[in-house]
């Protein structure tokens, strides 16, 4: 459970810090000689909470006048971990900075902002930012004017916070989810004050419009909206994302339109539970269904959206879903377990039978679905029997292909409250089974797809061979054959010659598809 009250003494020893003041405008301390400014920081109890206050939508919010130029003749650098919420946040954070005047570096070494955008959905993401922290000390130790700035999911973290106030204190800022778009100010701050500045909402704020993005590509991410209340029980999101708070359908509607018009050949609508979009308009029933069948009506050829919950998918959504044109017929839907009593200990609020009866129906629906799934093993107490039930699902499902974990305790989740008697190796070896059957079923589907002809868009040259072009299907998967560069960005015929386990191998047939045709299906 989460603690009542935020206490830092329960991870790290802090009688070595002395507070130099406290006001309304926070507190200052000092560890170690360094001066840190917590303007406000993270609180488990609060971000817990669930309050009724309704959500303001703010426009005015360019990055502003005054810090323009900020940044000029300066560069930055991010590391992104996590998932594609993270990556949108990363496009608006370098759009602000590019607002400011900063460009952006490969080179680490050159950056004069570094910041990290993290993620702490499982230990091991965790781990990998504490890891490059402890790189970028000796950065900060070469160039003291440096600004190293940790942002995201892990921010959000009473644990993180206090871990970093002890051990990294030559962070210069650590900032939020729900306050990105103070960033001008906190770096000004940082850069000026040669203090480490906490600022962390622990209350979702407003929904913010218009701050800028970088998007490249011909591929875009469109936030329709932000936190989840689900609290599925292993997971920490609803502390670090805030509550269900959607976007309104217009602002969603222009934004896609405006892809459309700098064609952008693929939009994902991103939102950490999509199905719950528009149930916390107060003034109209406007569903994710409502919204799917508006974007239909948009000249953007391909629309995905991720993440569903099994539980709100509805019939009305499936019902649009399987008039297709722009909307691709692959649907990520996370089972996280095929045993009931482990998905009501996950407090999942779906069991083994309604996600099955849910999956008949989307296949009657569309019966050329391509479903994929996010699966955790080794769930607290999960026995053998409920291990092999997770095995029969994915059997019956047959998905195409899915992202597979083992259990990772998360302070202040409930899961982690409770007893685990199963041992690392026994869920180490479920996670090789489950991977084994899942990539088994993935060769089974993608060998059905041997020598037909699928709709790809072309994204740029494969990975080991640069004469070898790579793009994806509308389901999603990854396809590779031989053309000429100049086919980047369209869309193009491709026959499947060698299908793979996690890769579809063919040949060109036609150079390029009309647009119209793809967005037509
Ligand atoms: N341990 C392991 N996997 C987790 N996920 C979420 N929280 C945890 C956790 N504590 C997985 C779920 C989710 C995906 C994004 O990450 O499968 O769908
Ligand atoms: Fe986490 Fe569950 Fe919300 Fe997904 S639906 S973000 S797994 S709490």
């Amino acid at each position: 459970m989460a603690k009542e009250t935020k206490d830092y003494s329960k991870y790290f020893d802090f009688s070595n810090a002395k507070v130099l003041s406290e006001d309304e405008n926070g507190k200052r301390i000092r560890i170690a000689g360094r001066d840190i400014h917590i303007v406000s920081e993270p609180s488990y109890k609060e971000e817990k909470r669930r309050g009724k206050e309704e959500v303001q939508v703010l426009y005015d919010t360019e990055v502003p006048e005054e810090m323009k130029g900020f940044g000029d003749g300066r560069f930055y650098h991010i590391t992104t971990y996590g998932c594609q919420m993270n990556e949108h946040d990363t496009e608006t954070i370098k759009g602000m900075l590019e607002a400011m005047g900063y460009s952006f570096v490969e080179d680490r070494t050159k950056a004069d902002v570094i910041l990290l955008n993290t993620c702490a959905i499982r230990e091991n993401a965790e781990d990998k930012v504490f890891g490059e922290l402890g790189h970028l000390k000796t950065l900060k130790t070469e160039n003291p004017d440096l600004i190293l700035g940790v942002c995201g999911c892990m921010s959000q973290e009473e644990s993180v916070v206090s871990r970093i106030l002890q051990k990294h204190a030559f962070v210069d800022v650590i900032f939020g989810t729900h306050n990105i778009h103070r960033l001008p100010y906190l770096l000004r701050d940082a850069y000026f004050n040669k203090e480490m500045v906490v600022e962390v909402w622990s209350k979702e704020g407003d929904i913010i419009e218009n701050l800028p993005k970088k998007r490249e590509g011909m591929k875009a991410w469109v936030n329709i909206m932000y936190g989840c209340d689900k609290f599925c029980t292993y997971c920490i999101v609803p502390y670090t994302r805030g509550k269900e708070r959607s976007r309104r359908p217009q602002d969603v509607i222009d934004e896609v339109r405006e892809l459309a018009r700098q064609g952008f050949k693929e939009i994902t609508l991103l939102g950490q539970n999509v199905n719950a979009y528009g149930k916390d308009f107060a003034d109209m029933k406007y569903l994710f269904g409502d919204l799917m069948a508006d974007i239909q009506k948009i000249a953007i050829p391909r629309v995905r959206f991720t993440t569903s919950h099994p539980r709100d998918f509805d019939d009305h959504l499936i019902e649009v879903l399987a008039a297709k044109g722009n909307l691709v017929e692959h649907i990520h839907l996370p089972v996280q377990s095929g045993s009931s009593e482990i998905l009501k200990r996950m407090s999942r609020k779906y069991n083994r039978e309604t996600y099955l009866e849910l999956v008949r129906k989307i296949k009657q629906a569309i019966p050329d679905v391509v479903l994929t799934t996010d699966i955790i093993v080794g769930f607290p107490g999960e026995t053998d029997e409920q291990f092999e039930e997770t095995l029969s699902l994915v059997r019956e499902v047959e998905y195409d292909s899915g992202f597979t974990f083992i259990y990772s305790p998360r302070a202040g989740t409930p899961a982690a409250e409770m007893e685990d008697n199963v041992p690392m190796e026994v869920k180490k070896a479920r996670l090789q089974r489950l991977n084994d059957l899942m990539a088994e079923i993935s060769l089974k589907k993608n060998l059905a797809l041997k020598d037909q002809v699928v709709e790809v868009l072309v994204e740029g040259e494969s990975k080991t061979n640069a004469e070898v072009l790579s793009g994806r299907t509308r389901t999603n998967k990854l396809v590779h054959f031989r053309g000429p560069q100049s086919l980047c960005g369209q869309f193009v015929h491709v026959r499947i010659t060698e299908p793979q386990t996690w890769v579809l191998k063919g040949e060109l047939v036609e150079q390029v598809v009309s647009e119209t045709a793809a967005a037509l299906g």
